[in-house]
């Protein structure tokens, strides 16, 4: 199988990102006041924790070694205070940055689907979206873990490290030295360790999302996976992807444990040499008791740190590139506000010249000219893959033309605001979609009618039964309205169009699904619709235009013939072929 399609991700090579980081600073800014909070509560505890075993020292030196009995509870006493101070710190520390890091989240998520919700559409033909999905799912969580645990954590770390050192160095410099002195061998493993973990940790949200991406296309299609028996091939696909992040994990998890056992083994390594080199000198009287013990503490505290801060690290690559990811998303132009509509216009919609391609390279349409006029209705007729939807969505503004223009009622829709030109233009397609909810917040989301109002239209749009047996306007629709029959989906989408009493109104093969009976209804409503406003009826079917005041034949994007049903007739050019054809099939069909 092609497994470029779902495992490829936008990540760019490159590694931690300071201006992508400043970028990532005024997302706390709001919460800057519990930010700080963190990161000043983080060296205290530390400090908390790494002034302990200098307490023993003391201990065993000054008190317990020197025979010296009073006082020692004072030291005990301290000691508790300050393993209860790192208790009590850490925790209020670690609540304040997880609280930050899940505004950041919530913030991010907010943001993020806020702006995918004003993209033009061309934007989701070129991002899947289980894609999409992953993006407000996962990468939101890995740049919330990025100050959550991330950012406040590695400060810790690090000012950790910086003490024990200083400390070592103060109590005993000859034995700090021999404590370190395979620092260079860490120095090897911990560079080994990040770019290997990079890779790896960047394969395996690449792989994620992938992985992601292909459950949601198949889980959508799931009807076509089972009509075409597909179930084993695509579980074996899934296989596939799945082994490949099986494995991508496991190599994380690997180069994981092998930092561990290293630095585990330099940490032994470097107590062996303190017991050897510390305990001679403690013999000969170079050092102490009690500064044995606290170097074999503070070398322990070395390594443990380190191994978070390398798990930091890696958390740092990948929050970066998903950091970089929705920056990107929020760095896409949302559709442009626009001006109004003109004031008291009637429906009229013509197309210049129009040429359109999605891909800019594979030309869809070709210098169509079309007009409707007010209280018209046009009829577009073609093959499949001709064009026709396509017209109807470039009316509606999703996409726009490579060149030539389209007005309505004489100003170029280019630029007028999207939102009004799609309540001034209703559309009725062939495969509506229904979203999970109620039927009025299905038919009137803005709520302009009341009850007994949208109850009128629905009558008058002939699926009041349809609506009744769903239990009324409160009555739930499920998900793409899976709980009606398509020609019940078709009214309820005619209703939806003509709340919003549009002066245009596009059916795009809106009966083309139905049966005959179902569709002669569907018609007979269409019709209705019709009256007092311009229509542009879009069919492969043409008995369902020949009454339309004007008839365009498309034709791979070009506009072939134009005219009334029986002038196309008499020219006796492709429609007149066509409709022989159908004709002949509709009569047999008859029969
Ligand atoms: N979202 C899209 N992205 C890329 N190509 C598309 C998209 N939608 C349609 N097309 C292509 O544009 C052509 C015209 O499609 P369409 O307008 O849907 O035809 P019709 O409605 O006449 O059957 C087809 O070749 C189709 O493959
Ligand atoms: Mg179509």
């Amino acid at each position: 199988m092609k497994r470029g399609m779902f495992d490829m991700d936008e990540v760019t090579g490159r590694s931690l990102d300071w201006s992508l980081f400043q970028r990532f600073l005024r997302l706390l800014l709001p919460y800057r006041r519990s930010a700080t909070g963190a990161m000043v509560l983080l060296p205290l505890a530390t400090a908390a924790r790494l002034v302990q075993p200098y307490l023993i020292k003391v201990a065993i030196d000054d008190y317990i070694v020197a025979g010296q009995l009073a006082g020692l509870e004072w030291i005990v006493a301290l000691f508790l205070l300050t393993v209860c101070g790192e208790s009590l710190l850490g925790f209020v520390q670690a609540y304040l940055a997880q609280g930050v890091g899940q505004r950041v989240m919530a913030d991010l998520r907010r943001l993020g689907f806020a702006r995918m919700l004003r993209l033009p559409v061309s934007y989701f033909d070129r991002h899947p979206s289980g894609r999409l999905v992953t993006r407000l799912s996962s990468d939101v969580e890995n740049v919330g873990e990025l100050f959550g645990s991330g950012v406040a954590a590695s400060f810790g770390e690090l000012f950790a490290l910086v003490f024990i050192v200083g400390v070592m160095w103060w109590l005993n410099p000859d034995l700090t030295l021999v404590a370190f002195t395979l620092i260079p061998v860490l120095l090897l493993i911990l560079w080994l360790f990040r770019s290997s973990m990079r890779g790896a940790m960047r394969q395996v949200r690449s792989r994620v999302a992938g992985l992601n991406g292909y459950l949601a296309e198949r889980l959508a299609g799931i009807h076509e996976v089972q009509l075409f028996g597909q179930e084993q091939r695509t579980l074996e696909e899934f296989g596939t992807l799945q082994e490949d992040y099986r494995q991508s994990s496991f190599r994380a998890i690997h180069w994981d444990a092998f930092l561990f056992s290293a630095l585990e083994t330099l940490s032994a390594l470097a107590i062996a040499g303190i017991l050897w080199r510390g305990g001679s000198g403690v013999l000969a009287g170079t050092a102490t008791f009690g500064t044995l013990v606290a170097f074999i503490e503070y070398v322990q505290r070395f390594f443990s740190p380190l191994r978070k801060l390398s798990a930091q690290y890696s958390l740092l690559q990948s929050s970066n590139a998903s950091l970089e990811r929705l920056f990107q998303l929020f760095d896409e132009p949302p559709e442009a506000a626009g001006n109004p509509l003109p004031s008291g216009g009637e429906g009229d919609l013509r197309l210049e010249n129009v040429s359109f391609s999605y891909d800019g390279r594979t030309p869809v349409l070709k210098n169509v000219d079309l007009n409707i006029e007010p209280g018209q209705t046009v009829a577009l007729v073609g093959d499949t893959g001709s064009g026709k939807t396509t017209i109807g969505r470039m009316l509606l503004r999703f996409y726009q033309p490579t060149s030539g223009r389209i007005l309505l009622d004489g100003v170029d829709l280019a630029s007028l605001d999207p939102a009004l030109v799609r309540q001034r233009i209703g559309w009725v397609a062939q495969d509506p979609f229904l979203f999970a909810g109620t039927v009025r917040n299905n038919l009137d989301p803005q709520q302009l009618y009341n009850d007994r109002e949208l109850l009128d239209l629905i009558e008058r749009s002939g699926c009041l039964l349809a609506v009744k047996r769903l239990g009324g306007l409160k009555g739930r629709i499920d998900e793409r309205g899976k709980n009606l029959s398509s020609g019940e989906r078709q009214l309820l989408c005619l209703v939806r169009a003509l709340v919003l009493e549009p002066a245009i109104i596009v059916f795009d093969e809106a009966t083309s699904r139905l049966d005959a009976g179902t569709e002669a209804q569907v018609k007979a409503e269409m019709d209705r619709a019709r009256k007092g406003r311009s229509a542009l009826i879009i069919a492969h079917r043409l008995r369902s235009v020949s009454a339309a005041d004007r008839i365009h034949v498309l034709h791979h994007g070009s506009i072939r013939e134009s005219g009334s049903h029986a002038e196309l007739l008499a020219s006796n050019g492709l429609y007149a072929r066509l409709w022989r054809l159908q004709d002949l099939a509709n009569g047999s069909e008859e029969l």
